[in-house]
């Protein structure tokens, strides 16, 4: 038996043990919520004081206790004991030490219930705005090899196969758009926690008359929740944060796996730095892609954490359960991987090689301008799908021989059909190729000019909103 103190001590007859103890807490999961929890108690104390339901000098010696013992934190003089369930009890226990009585009137009109959700609203909602920058700096480092590589054409595939050729600069920008759309949702996750649960108390509300707008306004909240039952259990605020890691992570999985396959022999069409690759133990010639690979395989545990947690909620009646306890852990994995994803992938990206030539040349094979022969046929008024049949015939006559639709002669192509004249050795130029594709989102290098001014407007008007929710006093 421990000497186990609990703050519901005048209930039971006997303290927890050991195992009890360790398997009920949270503690060593959610002290990382120590400067939120301070913050929430500051401002608690401080209405209550303005309310008259505690004394100024009150809550002046917990905001100083609570400031100390922030300071004792940050500076690793602090020893949190696992005996204090959690970060909330641990600090209030540690106040109480220090300030005797007042310390314990800290608790008034409040609920862990409400001071749990309101911790884990503001680390949420930091959360959401850390991810955000380093989501631009992704997107920023994306823009910069777009722009820096304006001329360079690459094969664009579909299955894998080669198919058009493309911009490697409209190539980058599609994953900034990803990555726009990423922003977006930590916008959605930041909105969803920016909503104020303290003074809900327990799940009904508190008869003591709580200022709960002073309180937001105070912690920087937008708003106060307007349902106490609804504000101690929903963590739908987690969920939105968890699922815009998830799809994040999605995202850099498939542009990890890209880097994975361009990086390799047989494409070529990047270098990794050698401070973002590792050797072999066994081989010397070898130079692996594990930051990428690594990128991708985290990818199915932030997608585990997502699963884990929509499925503690899905079972819980109203209002706070312990279940939801387990909140935590995985909330902190996926953003902890997120962010160091992120981070790892702008690394890669900002410091590689783009290899222009190996590129150009894997444009020119493939038969990636065979559409541009059936569709100069159809501008000549072949109906398109005779004109696919016709195109169709000499790739595989090509095929056969070994040679490449650059290859053809006006004459062969006129064997083929008498429609075809001397501009269609032009159609074949891969560069014409990329150039002719001009419809809006298209790869021709005017329409990828403007879709980088739209790119950077966009990354532009996103840093405004980091910036702003940053320094919510201006
Ligand atoms: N440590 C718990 C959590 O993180 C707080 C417990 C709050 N309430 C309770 N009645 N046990 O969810």
């Amino acid at each position: 038996m421990s000497d186990a103190r609990t703050p519901w001590s005048g209930r039971f007859e006997h303290t927890p043990g050991e195992f009890q103890q360790a398997f009920g807490a949270s503690l060593p999961v959610d002290k990382r919520l120590y400067a939120e929890d301070i913050a929430g108690s500051i401002a608690h104390a401080r209405m209550l004081a303005d309310r008259g339901i505690i004394s100024g000098a009150d809550a002046t010696s917990i905001e100083e206790g609570l400031l100390g013992i922030l300071k004792d934190i940050e500076c690793g003089a602090f020893t949190f004991s696992i005996a204090d369930e959690d970060v909330h009890m641990a600090i209030e226990a540690e106040l109480t030490r220090r300030i005797g009585d007042a310390g314990k009137r800290l608790h008034t009109g409040r609920s862990r219930n409400d001071q749990v959700a309101t911790a884990t609203r503001l680390a949420a909602r930091r959360s959401s705005l850390e991810l955000a920058g380093r989501v631009n700096a992704l997107r920023e480092t994306l823009l910069h090899l777009a722009e820096s590589n304006r001329d360079v054409v690459m094969p664009g595939y579909t299955h894998l196969q080669k198919a058009q050729p493309v911009l490697f600069a409209h190539h980058m920008l599609a994953y900034s758009w990803m990555l726009a759309r990423d922003l977006d949702r930590l916008k959605g996750a930041y909105a969803s926690s920016d909503v104020m649960p303290l003074g809900s108390a327990a799940l009904a509300g508190t008869t003591f008359p709580l200022d709960r707008e002073a309180v937001a306004a105070e912690l920087g909240f937008g708003s106060i929740s307007p349902n106490s039952l609804d504000a101690v259990s929903d963590r739908d605020f987690l969920a939105d944060l968890v699922y815009a890691c998830t799809l994040g992570m999605v995202h850099l999985s498939r542009l990890a796996e890209e880097l994975i396959l361009w990086s390799s022999e047989e494409f070529g069409f990047i270098t990794l730095d050698d401070s973002w690759s590792t050797g072999s133990s066994i081989m010397p010639q070898k130079k692996n892609p594990d930051f990428a690979e690594l990128v991708r395989g985290k990818t199915g545990r932030v997608l585990g954490d997502l699963t884990a947690l929509l499925v503690t909620l899905k079972g819980l009646p109203l209002a706070y359960n312990k279940d939801m306890q387990e909140d935590k852990e995985p909330t902190f994995d996926a953003v902890d991987t997120y962010g160091a994803a992120l981070h790892a992938m702008t690394g890669m990206l900002a410091t590689m090689r783009v290899n222009a030539e190996r590129m150009r040349s894997g444009a020119r094979g493939g038969f990636m301008a065979a559409t541009d022969l059936a569709d100069h046929l159809a501008e000549r008024g072949v109906p398109f799908r005779e004109a696919h049949e016709i195109v169709g015939k000499l790739v595989l006559m090509c095929e056969r021989e070994g040679r490449t639709l650059q290859d053809l002669t006006v004459e062969e192509l006129r064997a083929a059909s008498p429609v075809f004249d001397q501009k269609a050795l032009d159609a074949v130029d891969i560069d014409a190729v990329v150039a002719r594709r001009t419809t809006p989102g298209g790869t021709a290098p005017e329409r990828v000019a403007e879709q980088m001014t739209a790119a950077r407007e966009a990354l532009e008007r996103d840093d405004a909103w980091i910036e702003q929710c940053g320094s919510p006093e201006e």
